[in-house]
């Protein structure tokens, strides 16, 4: 029996929410009270000389009126340099110029390219992660001054300003961390979409209160915003997903299927940092030594699927409630077979065909980060805090050669499986 179990001994448990809570506006905003829309706070509070700033590298820079990018030209085709590309303009005050330094590589930028889907039109631009030097500050906002090094998630796929395949990008500042000085650039942008995945999964799907570790409450803040601020295709998900009496809550299991993505990687410490029980499975040939000293309870091996169930269901003396898939809809129906009744199933790439009576099926409602401002802001202040304190690791990375120019090949080795356990970064 492939089983190993493992207790987490990290220093989450030194971690003060009180502190957190007094240290951000943001966090304040999202306690227990009842929350009510309110614009985003102009300062943080924290101190600016804990974040990585590069002023002199900038005080002879010129923002150029050309730049170079990567254009995606019709589905099916390989992407393609392009030296003569406007840099983007900036469209309002909240939003502010970065000159890109890493680009973290995401499944969904060759899925999206192959099989045509999140290409809202030709040529195109992609990429979702990126860490980068402020060029051009935002009006509205000065928490960010020029020489910050920042990282943003650029989920706003249908806005090329703001995607990452480029020399410079657009991005809002309620979309935006400060990369702290002890914190590596190149892991940061492996960091972002997995980030706001893992947070929206537990604090939307699953109705879990953040609150409790100094994070948001972000279906309480969904709750509080005009409706139509939440995207048409997402407003079930996020106004009744999950009633609050049947939410996750401390001490509840969840089970990981997929335990070695990157999700996986931040979605298990945010849950041990509430107190969940994690079960990841994986192929613990190729992750079992890395993953045991990691931020589960339980690893249960994806070798036998019959068994693994069989082992899930019996740990958790059939009462396991909430689930995520990070693999698709033919592991997240092997996760819905380990649960019990009156439960929940996050499906981040793909849910099974067939539901079961007394599991509910949910979906990640990803573009209330960069369309609420209120989600969007909530959760980078939150990341900014626990990259700070040391809370959370960014997922270790690979840095792949050849810049925006070696992206195909990287992009190729994603498609062929060859990447495992890490995240295929490119610097600029
Ligand atoms: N809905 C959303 O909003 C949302 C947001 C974020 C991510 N996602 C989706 O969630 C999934 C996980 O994303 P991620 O960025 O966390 O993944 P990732 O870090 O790129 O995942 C890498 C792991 O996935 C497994 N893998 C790689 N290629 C595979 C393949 N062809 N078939 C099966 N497994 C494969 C490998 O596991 P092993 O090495 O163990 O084999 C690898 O270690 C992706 O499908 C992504 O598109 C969705």
């Amino acid at each position: 029996m492939s089983l190993t179990r493992t207790i987490e001994t990290t220093s989450f448990s030194t971690f003060s929410s009180t502190r957190l809570k007094r240290t951000f506006q943001w966090n304040s905003i999202n306690g227990h009270r009842s929350v009510s829309p309110e614009p985003i706070p102009k300062k943080s509070r924290i101190e600016l000389h804990e974040f990585q700033t590069e002023e002199k590298q900038l005080s002879s820079f010129t923002i150029p009126a050309h730049q170079t990018v990567l254009l995606l030209h019709g589905k099916g085709q390989r992407y393609v340099l392009e030296p003569n590309y406007p840099v983007p303009n900036i469209k309002n005050d909240e939003e502010l110029l970065i000159k890109v330094q890493y680009i973290g590589l995401n499944p969904i930028d060759w899925k999206s390219a192959d099989f045509g889907f999140g290409i809202p039109q030709l040529p195109y631009i992609s990429g979702r992660d990126l860490v980068g030097i402020v060029v051009r500050e935002s009006q509205s906002d000065s928490r960010f001054k020029q020489g910050d090094v920042v990282f943003t998630a650029s989920t706003d796929y249908r806005d090329l300003r703001k995607s990452a395949y480029q020399q410079f990008a657009v991005a809002s500042t309620f979309n935006l961390s400060r990369v702290p000085k002890a914190v590596s650039r190149e892991r940061v942008a492996g960091l972002g979409v997995a980030f706001v995945a893992a947070v929206l999964a537990l604090g939307v799907c699953l109705g879990c209160d953040l609150t409790e570790v100094g994070g948001p409450n972000p279906r309480r803040i969904l709750k509080s915003v005009k409706p139509e601020a939440i995207p048409v295709d997402q407003i079930e998900e996020c106004l009744r997903g999950i009633e609050e009496e049947d939410a996750i809550k401390k001490g509840d299991w969840i089970l990981i299927w997929g335990g070695s993505t990157t999700s996986a990687h931040v979605l298990s410490q945010l849950a041990k940092l509430i107190g969940l029980c994690v079960i990841k499975v994986v192929d613990m040939g190729k992750h079992g030594a890395n993953l045991s000293q990691g931020s589960a309870d339980l690893l249960v091996d994806n070798y036998d699927y019959a068994r693994a169930t069989e082992i899930i269901r019996k740990v958790t003396d059939g009462k396991l409630r909430f689930a995520v898939d990070t693999i698709g809809s033919k592991t997240a129906g092997l996760a819905q077979g380990c649960l019990g009744e009156d439960s929940h199933l996050v499906g981040l790439s793909g849910l099974p065909a067939h539901g079961s009576p007394g599991i509910k099926h949910h979906t990640v409602p990803i573009k209330n980060y960069h369309e609420v401002q209120e989600v969007g802001g909530s959760l980078m202040s939150w990341l900014e805090t626990l990259l700070k304190h040391g809370q959370l690791s960014p997922p270790d990375t690979e840095v792949a050669p050849g810049a925006l120019g070696g992206i195909n090949d990287a992009l190729d080795r994603m498609r062929r499986g060859e990447i495992s356990g890490k995240r295929v970064v490119v610097k600029l």
